[in-house]
Order: C-alpha cells, then sequence, then structure tokens
C-alpha cells in the first residue's frame, strides 16, 4: 500500500538497474586487460614449479618457466609482469651483493624474456630484503636499517636490472631519497628511457606476509620494517611520500596494499592525476583464496568485486596476483 503522505517514490533509483543491459549502460568503470600488472617469482633451476601454500594458485618457477608464463601473459594482453626472486638462503649475505648480481635470478629470468621480443613489460622491484641474510629492505646495523648506505646498494641494484633489460623499476624499499639517486643513475648510465614506479605509500602492513613465504625473507627478517614503511594510521604522509618521489623524478606511483587503503589511492589520483597503481598484495589474495576454499564466499565474484573497487577509487591499473585468472575471464566475456 502506497503511504499517503508520499503516494510514490519521485525518483526511483532502481530503474537503471532492472536488466543487464541497462547496467551495462550505466556502468562507470570498467576493469580491462590493460590495467593488469601481473607478480611473478622466479626460483633456481629448470622445469621447476614450487606451489606456494599461503598463496593457493601461485608458484615459484624456474627461468625457462617464467619465460613460458610471460609469453602467455603477453599473448593474453596483459601488458607488464614483474618479477621476484626466491633467493636461496645461502646466497643471502649482510651486505645483500646479490641484489646486483648481473646473474641473480630476476636479471636472468628480465633477459630471458626479453630475447623473445614479446610486447610486454618487465618490471622489477628495488629493495635488499630478498637478498639480505636480515629481511630488511636496506642495510642493518646495530638494529638500525641505515638510509644512505642502502642508497649505494638499491642504486647498484636498478643499474644492473636496467642493464638486464627491465623496462620499469619499483622501488618498494621506501628509504628517503631512493628515487632521486635511482633517476640519476639510470640518466648518468644512459638508460634514460627506463621508468620509474615507485612503491610510494608503502604501509608497513601485516598483508605482506604470504609474500614473504613465497620469497624466503620471512624466517629471515629480524624485528619489523616500521622504521621505514609507513603507519597505517596516516594518510596526509601518503600524499608528501608521492609528492616527493614524483619530484625526484618517478613517472608512476603505487599504493600499497590495495582494499584496506581504497581511500589513499583516491587520494593521490586526485591530488597528483599521474598513473596511479594499488597493489592488490598477497595477504589480500589469500584471504579470497582461503575463504572461496571453504565455501564462504564465491572466489570468482569476490575476485572480479575487489578489482572494480580500485577502478572505482580511481586506480589506473592493479598489480594483482588475480592477473591471468581475470585477464582469461575477461576475454571469455568478450
Ligand atoms: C619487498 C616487497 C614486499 C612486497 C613487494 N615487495 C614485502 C615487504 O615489503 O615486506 C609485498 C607484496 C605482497 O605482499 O604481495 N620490498
Amino acid at each position: 500500500m502506497p503511504h499517503p503522505a508520499a503516494p510514490f517514490p519521485m525518483t526511483r533509483p532502481r530503474r537503471l538497474r532492472q536488466s543487464d543491459w541497462m547496467r551495462r549502460l550505466v556502468r562507470e568503470t570498467r576493469l580491462s586487460v590493460d590495467d593488469l600488472i601481473w607478480p611473478l617469482f622466479v626460483v633456481d633451476g629448470e622445469g621447476v614449479r614450487q606451489p606456494i601454500e599461503s598463496m593457493p594458485g601461485v608458484e615459484r618457477v624456474s627461468v625457462d618457466l617464467v619465460a613460458e608464463k610471460a609469453n602467455e601473459a603477453a599473448g593474453l594482453g596483459i601488458p607488464c609482469i614483474a618479477l621476484f626472486p626466491y633467493t636461496d638462503p645461502a646466497v643471502k649475505t649482510p651486505g645483500a651483493e646479490e641484489a646486483w648480481n648481473p646473474d641473480n635470478l630476476v636479471n636472468r629470468a628480465t633477459r630471458e624474456i626479453k630475447k623473445q621480443v614479446l610486447d610486454i613489460g618487465v618490471m622489477l622491484d628495488v629493495a635488499l630484503d630478498p637478498y639480505n641474510s636480515d629481511g630488511h629492505d636496506g642495510f642493518l646495523r646495530d638494529g638500525v636499517v641505515l638510509n644512505d648506505e642502502s642508497l649505494m646498494g638499491l642504486e647498484k641494484q636498478a643499474l644492473a636490472h636496467a642493464e638486464a633489460g627491465a623496462d620499469i623499476l619499483g622501488p618498494s624499499d621506501m628509504m628517503d631519497g631512493r628515487v632521486a639517486i635511482i633517476r640519476q643513475a639510470l640518466e648518468a648510465n644512459d638508460f634514460p628511457d627506463v621508468s620509474i614506479l615507485s612503491y610510494a605509500a608503502k604501509y608497513a602492513s601485516a598483508f605482506y606476509g604470504p609474500f614473504r613465504d613465497a620469497v624466503g625473507a620471512s624466517g629471515a627478517l629480524k624485528g619489523d620494517k616500521t622504521t621505514y614503511q609507513m603507519d597505517p594510521a596516516n594518510s596526509d604522509e601518503a600524499l608528501r611520500e608521492v609528492a616527493i618521489d614524483l619530484s625526484e623524478g618517478a613517472d608512476m606511483v603505487m599504493v600499497k596494499p590495495g582494499m584496506p587503503y581504497l581511500d589513499i589511492c583516491t587520494r593521490v589520483k586526485r591530488e597528483f592525476g599521474v598513473p596511479t597503481y594499488a597493489y592488490q598484495v598477497s595477504g589480500e589474495y589469500a584471504m579470497i583464496k582461503a575463504a572461496a576454499a571453504n565455501g564462504w564466499l564465491d572466489g570468482e565474484k569476490a575476485m572480479l568485486e575487489s578489482l572494480a573497487a580500485f577502478k572505482r577509487a580511481g586506480c589506473d591499473g592493479i598489480l594483482t596476483y588475480f592477473a591471468k585468472d581475470v585477464a582469461e575471464w575477461l576475454a571469455e566475456e568478450s
């Protein structure tokens, strides 16, 4: 029975939700394969596949198989992959020298992929934690993660990655001044076209847990990363971090983690209008996968909804372990 004071609603938002064609017509944002960066884990050997227990559906693979995955990704139209190494603990040192070894895992993998001349970009992280025996992103002395000394290591690592053919460098270490050092080194060494996608607003987050397993850093990590990664309670500070990285020569910026930090994505995109990416990190992936495995939610729908949320928040793209799954889904849809 209509209420006597308001016999009918003057506006009916439901009109625009009646059918699939109408919903498609009024949809404000759209996820495309062009929005995706696919992170991959590289391990030593040949023909090696190692499932990662805390990230169901994700595996570490040897260089030969990474090249295969890059091929598949290119075939699906994924524009970029990001490589992370599982470094043999025997190779890790306090000085993290393996980070600038021209033949380290990610450098070899990059050269192998570049040999195939695929239409796909390769992004490499610049940070010392996969190579450090103490699991930190910089050098540790007397319990302190050193800033300026660490920059020297990051600079050497960045140049080794550029030399190997990386298209995009992703400084993920959160040392002060890293983007400037890397940009200057690239310019001075004839790599003016290598882009920097800086992990500008990177928080000290519990959601990186499974990743540290994947790269073998969790057992190694002494203490936590709260003296260099950001406090989850802050958001003005994220804008200052982004401003600094852009002034130092970053081309694109990232917010990390993703879903719990969508407000940061929105503020960064509005304030700076630069290409802005979110990293849907390992813990976010693991949560969706674990709940789906228990039958507590629909894994595919949760994946699509989580990725749509990044677009709605203003992100230009997403680093996500779902990249291949969603690229296949999108290909089927069209
Ligand atoms: C390393 C790095 C981390 C991630 C990407 N690069 C972990 C960390 O900072 O401890 C996390 C990615 C993920 O959780 O998926 N500097």
